[in-house]
């Protein structure tokens, strides 16, 4: 695996290769979900002679005032090893400078409806940080395809919904969220958290569970009923000493509520993702499970 740090020599790299790359954008901190995104690109290129290409960068961009940009965990020299051994072909990691040379002016905004709405409620500007950088990532790599992980539901889909609209000519695919044999989805930020907290952070995927099963074996789904289960899950969260950003049981095409019709018709009809996002100590998680 090369290591490239400016876009130069990433531009001439590339140059070479029979075709165009997948990629795995990430903020490094790397874990076995990411890798397992890197092995699924290579997966999507197999026998085409594309390369794999990842990128490591702690977008500034995206992260709020209050924050944990400067406490992130930077681990470039594991994270390439890691990537080496999972098969990836270009560690694309730029310095601050090399990416935003001068501040970053414009800027990619998506839509109100998309990105004001869970995660965006709660962290104002987060997916126009997200959408900036990656739509300049892909200037920069021009992949054919790009692999998400789904454990950033929202992501995945307002970048599906940009590159649709922008027309850029990327298949973006979605990787399936990691779980610790326990059912914790593997994060970045679960190295905050203390043996204590890591053991209660289970809680979120048994109530994502909970309400999975209780979708599954309902005979009629009602608005009311959803509201019943996410209310639920949010006065346990904050009974066990959690602060709950929200517990929301949405359609999977939008992440908007499905309506009463939608609900008769059946899950089949309209899939529904529960979303959660809660702050255990001073560490904020985020999972989520397709109904
Ligand atoms: O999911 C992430 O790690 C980041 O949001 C991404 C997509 C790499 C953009 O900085």
């Amino acid at each position: 695996m090369k290591t490239i740090h400016t876009l130069a020599e990433l531009r001439a790299e590339l140059a070479q290769a029979p075709s165009r790359p997948a990629f795995v954008p990430t903020m490094g901190n790397l874990h076995d979900g990411h890798l397992a995104l890197i092995r699924q690109a290579r997966g999507l290129v197999a026998g085409s002679g594309s390369p794999v290409v990842a990128s490591i960068f702690v977008n500034r961009l995206q992260f709020g005032p209050n924050e944990d940009f400067d406490r992130y965990p930077r681990t470039l020299a594991r994270d390439a090893e890691l990537l080496a051994g999972a098969g990836c072909d270009i560690l694309f990691a730029p310095a601050e400078d090399e990416l935003y040379p001068e501040p970053q002016g414009y800027k990619v905004i998506p839509p109100e409806g998309l990105a004001n709405i869970l995660e965006g409620a709660f962290r104002p500007g987060f997916f126009t940080g997200v959408c900036t950088v990656v739509h300049k990532l892909f200037n920069i790599v021009q992949p054919r395809v790009a692999v998400f992980g789904k454990k950033d539901y929202q992501q995945l889909m307002v970048l599906r919904n940009m590159v649709a609209q922008m027309a850029l000519p990327i298949e973006v695919v979605g990787g399936e969220t990691l779980r610790s044999p326990e059912g914790l989805a593997l994060s970045s930020r679960n190295g905050y958290l203390s043996d204590a907290e890591r053991a209660e952070a289970l809680t979120l995927v048994r109530l994502l569970r909970g309400i999975q099963t209780q979708a599954r074996a309902a005979e009629v789904l009602t608005p009311g009923l959803l509201q019943q289960w996410e209310d639920a899950a949010m006065a346990e969260l904050r009974q066990r000493g959690w602060a709950p950003d929200y517990v929301m049981v949405r359609r999977q095409k939008d992440l908007h509520p499905a309506t009463a019709e939608e609900l008769t018709a059946g899950l089949q009809a309209t899939p529904l993702v529960t979303l959660v996002a809660a702050r255990i100590g001073h560490t904020r998680l985020i999972d989520n499970l397709e109904v």
